[in-house]
């Protein structure tokens, strides 16, 4: 069986991401300081695969016992790297934590990986990469904006460390821009729990829509869109993770086109936050109570993909739609009891 390495495996796409490749047949080993989720999670991922990974609770920082894991594990095969802090307010008052853990750790990682001869890496970026486009959808040659945050600029800056080792080291690498993942797993054993308070939409959504929160605001009533909010390109992360498996396959069977690639992931459509209001008031028969708030800091207007990339040179395409994605995130929130009742 073909080793495959999961940082940040017990984290949001993590998880669904390690549930796609024991179902593929790969072996899984995962790294997770459990800095924003919760060991439970292995748990979950056993129920539902019938299989359990190899589980690391070690910080990626943590040079000697990361040295240990891959003395171990001599025949990884290929890493995927998920593992960071990803809140992008925090990462405005904290830039050192984040450009230490994001970037620190990338660059501790690829070290470790070049010494063990393991040549095959997924890295996590982000549709944050082109900032505000200047057109729409966007492609994956579009320039790379400044970022607008020190978040944003840990994954500019670790797209670019890991290019420049695929240029001066046998390695190969493909970073996956994800647009904005929502959904969980059909299971509902595994979804959206980060440690603390939630900044993304969707689990404002859901939380607001069980009583977790009494109220949740629209951040910004008056852009120039079609009905005034923010436009998203949201994509189910269970979408998401079956990318990481095709990404891994395409470097393992020698297919890349070169040795550093990156792929949008996205549905190629756009929706507003009005619209996704509307789809999860709709199929979950549960009224919202929300007030149209002031714009949010750093907030793009509109952002979508063009994923023509994805589809063609990876054979991958988004299969759920807006509707599927708020079920499975509805259906993952009102299940979060009965697996956390401790929470
Ligand atoms: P997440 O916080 O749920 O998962 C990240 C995991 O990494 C967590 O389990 C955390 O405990 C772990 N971790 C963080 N620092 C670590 C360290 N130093 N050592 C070991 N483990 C560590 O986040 P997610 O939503 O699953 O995001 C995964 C990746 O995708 C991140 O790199 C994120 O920046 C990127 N990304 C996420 C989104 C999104 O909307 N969720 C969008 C674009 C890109
Ligand atoms: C954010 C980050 C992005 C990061 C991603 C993953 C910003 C500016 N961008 O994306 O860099 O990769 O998270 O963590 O923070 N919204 C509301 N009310 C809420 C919450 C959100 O109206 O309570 C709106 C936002 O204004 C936005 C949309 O919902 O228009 C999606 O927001 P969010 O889920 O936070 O994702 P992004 O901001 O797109």
């Amino acid at each position: 069986m073909t080793k495959v390495l999961v940082t940040g495996g017990t984290g949001y796409i993590g998880s669904h991401t390690v549930v796609e490749l024991l179902n593929s047949g790969y072996e899984v080993v995962v790294i997770d300081n459990l800095c924003n989720s919760y060991i439970k999670v292995v748990d979950c991922i056993e129920k539902i695969t019938g299989k359990r990974p190899t589980f690391y609770n070690t910080d990626l920082l943590d040079s000697t016992a990361l040295e240990a894991i891959f003395n171990t594990h001599q025949d990884i095969a290929a890493v995927i790297h998920f593992a960071a802090h990803k809140a992008v307010g925090e990462s405005v008052k904290k830039p050192i934590d984040y450009y230490k853990n994001n970037v620190g750790a990338t660059v501790m990682l690829v070290e470790a990986m070049l010494k063990h001869k393991i040549e095959a890496l997924v890295f996590s970026s982000s549709c944050t990469v082109y900032g505000e486009p200047d057109t729409l959808p966007v492609t994956e040659n579009m320039p790379v904006k400044p970022p607008v945050s020190p978040y944003g600029n840990t994954k500019k800056i670790c797209e670019e460390v890991i290019r420049d080792c695929t240029k001066a080291y046998s390695l190969h690498a493909i970073s996956l821009r994800y647009f904005n993942p929502i959904g969980a797993h059909p299971s509902a054993l595994i979804g959206e729990l980060p440690i603390g308070s939630p900044n993304n939409l969707m689990p404002i959504v859901t939380q607001t829509a069980i009583g977790k929160r009494n109220k949740m605001q629209i951040h910004g009533g008056d852009y120039t869109t079609p009905d005034g909010s923010c436009i998203r390109d949201y994509i189910h992360v269970v979408d998401i993770a079956k990318a990481h498996v095709i990404a891994v396959e395409r470097m393992l069977k020698n297919k890349s086109a070169a040795p550093y690639e990156a792929f949008n992931l996205g549905t190629g459509h756009g929706n507003s936050v009005f619209e996704v209001i509307e789809a999860f008031e709709r199929t979950s028969g549960v009224k919202l109570n929300y007030e149209v708030g002031a714009k949010r800091p750093g907030d793009v207007m509109s952002i979508y993909s063009d994923t023509t990339l994805a589809n063609t040179v990876l054979g991958w395409k988004a299969d759920y739609d807006l509707d599927e994605m708020v079920i499975s995130s509805w259906a993952w929130e009102k299940n979060i009891q009965n697996i956390y009742p401790e929470l």
